[in-house]
């Protein structure tokens, strides 16, 4: 049962050097080829969480281990990154080289992986992720959402197991931030980790399990559908959308039945019909 988990967290706490605690006794697991979303309020802990996941961070009490392997031990730290991929709200500081081809080819080439391989490996990234027009050009000449392919790309090149992406679709328009969102949903398809975390409510429903922070604590983890019946998340200043505000209001009034979260007026429509 142990070899499926991909990450393990016990007991976790973090304090920043002011000392304020910004983890206080977090467990998780998460399990091999999940898709996991994680929200909550800003700074309730999400980015800090995420980033004992590759061993940027180090558990100041608690143990975090990946694929087995401990966070604490600094030999692992290298193997630990790459198994699990981190990407960012703003890709601009994750890019390293002059052109897109370049910059995928970065992570393998410390990886002393042979030059053929690289040049594969680059050339079916950029296949995958319809940026082969952009080969030659500046990572940091593409638009928004190519950004965050771009360095979801360059994660790619390094083949992990399991990426982490945090707040990844937050500075992106409707059509960018579906298209990123279209990429993560194929590489979970293909097998690969997903740790999404984000602010926006209507994302959680692409994952299998959600796990929602408050003050530096897990106050929630289980089916997307349940959160908005958990009493418990109604005091947090999550940004629930109009449509399943709606829904959950028809469904109070006996309108709707069962676990009923749409996030498309059609999906709502439907509902509505089949409860007629
Ligand atoms: N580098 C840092 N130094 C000190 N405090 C920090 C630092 N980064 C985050 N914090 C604090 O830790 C808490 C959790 O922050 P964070 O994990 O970034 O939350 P979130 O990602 O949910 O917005 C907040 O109180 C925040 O102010
Ligand atoms: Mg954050």
């Amino acid at each position: 049962m142990k070899n499926k988990i991909m990450i393990d967290i016990e007991g976790l706490h973090h304090r920043y050097s002011n000392n304020v605690l910004s983890l206080d006794d977090v467990d998780l697991h998460i399990n091999k080829g999940e898709f996991i979303a994680i929200i909550g309020g800003n700074g309730s802990g999400k980015s800090t969480l995420v980033r004992h996941m590759n061993a940027l961070l180090m558990p100041a009490e608690g143990t975090v281990s990946v694929c087995g392997m401990d966070t604490h031990d600094l030999a692992n730290t290298w193997k630990i990154r790459q198994k699990v991929g981190m990407v960012f709200q703003d890709p601009i500081t994750q890019f390293v080289g002059a052109t897109l081809q370049e910059d995928i080819a970065f992570g393998p080439e410390n990886l002393a992986c042979p030059r053929s391989d690289i040049r594969q490996r680059v050339d079916r990234i950029l296949e995958e992720m319809d940026l082969v027009t952009y080969c030659d050009s500046s990572p940091l000449e593409l638009s928004g959402g190519q950004m965050q392919k771009a360095a979801i790309a360059g994660v790619l090149a390094m083949d992990p197991e399991c990426i982490v992406l945090d707040e990844v679709t937050s500075m992106l328009d409707a059509g960018s931030r579906s298209r990123v969102l279209q990429v993560v949903k194929r590489l979970h398809r293909q097998g690969i980790t997903i740790v999404h975390v984000t602010h926006r409510l209507d994302e959680i429903f692409h994952a299998d399990r959600v796990v929602v922070m408050d003050n530096a604590m897990i106050v929630f983890d289980g089916n997307p559908a349940d959160v908005f019946g958990d009493v418990t998340l109604d005091h947090m200043a999550l940004d629930v959308p109009p449509i399943m505000e709606l829904a959950g209001r028809l469904k109070e009034a006996g309108l709707l039945q069962g676990d009923i979260c749409p996030f498309s007026i059609h999906a709502l429509g439907d509902e509505i019909c089949r409860s007629m």
